[in-house]
């Protein structure tokens, strides 16, 4: 491909040359060719060697970060900076709530409804139970507990699985 378009411009060169009648035209004509020809050159190179290569596509994706999940899930109720909204949805900044693993990865897995004290502030909403895997949710909780100021213990994927089994 690449060989193809250097091959044309050479083409074209020449061609330019033939047409040029006078010895001084030929000359500025020569120059102007030189340099689009090393004009094209430098962008033939470039691009052909941003082609990415193919095993590239071929590799599985990586797994979507526990940020990424936050954002895609969490975000609209608990908010960016996982503060929540007062008398609607509580904190995951320092939450003493956080501070029972099993309890948290259950408040993910299965949601819940009605009175829940979080650092002394009464709330009375609905959190519906997330549909995440197990390595989602122990991305998510990693995520949760190393931000807003969290005490920053990873949540690892047997956590979840344990936890599991005592809901
Ligand atoms: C639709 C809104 C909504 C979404 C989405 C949501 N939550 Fe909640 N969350 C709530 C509400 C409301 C409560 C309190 C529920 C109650 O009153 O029983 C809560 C409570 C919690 C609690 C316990 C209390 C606290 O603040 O520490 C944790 C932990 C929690 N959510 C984590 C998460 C995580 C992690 C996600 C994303 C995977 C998530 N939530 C998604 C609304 C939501």
């Amino acid at each position: 491909m690449c060989e193809l378009v250097i091959c044309t411009i050479q083409t074209i060169t020449l061609t330019n040359e033939k047409a040029a009648l006078s010895f001084e035209k030929k000359l500025i004509m020569k120059n102007i060719c030189i340099a689009s020809f090393v004009v094209l050159m430098l962008v033939v190179t470039t691009g052909c060697g941003s082609n990415p290569p193919q095993a590239a596509n071929d590799s599985k994706p990586a797994a979507e970060s526990g940020e990424s999940i936050y954002k895609r899930t969490c975000i609209t109720c608990h908010q960016a900076n996982g503060a929540g909204l007062p008398n609607s949805f509580p904190p995951l900044a320092k939450s003493d709530y956080l501070a029972d693993k099993v309890k948290t990865i259950g408040q993910v897995i299965k949601g819940s409804s009605g009175d829940i004290v979080v650092n002394g502030n009464k709330f009375n909403n609905a959190m519906p139970a997330q549909t995440l895997s197990d390595e989602e949710i122990a991305a998510v909780l990693t995520y949760v507990y190393s931000s807003f100021g969290n005490s920053g213990a990873p949540v690892t994927v047997g956590e979840v699985k344990d936890a599991r089994t005592k809901l």
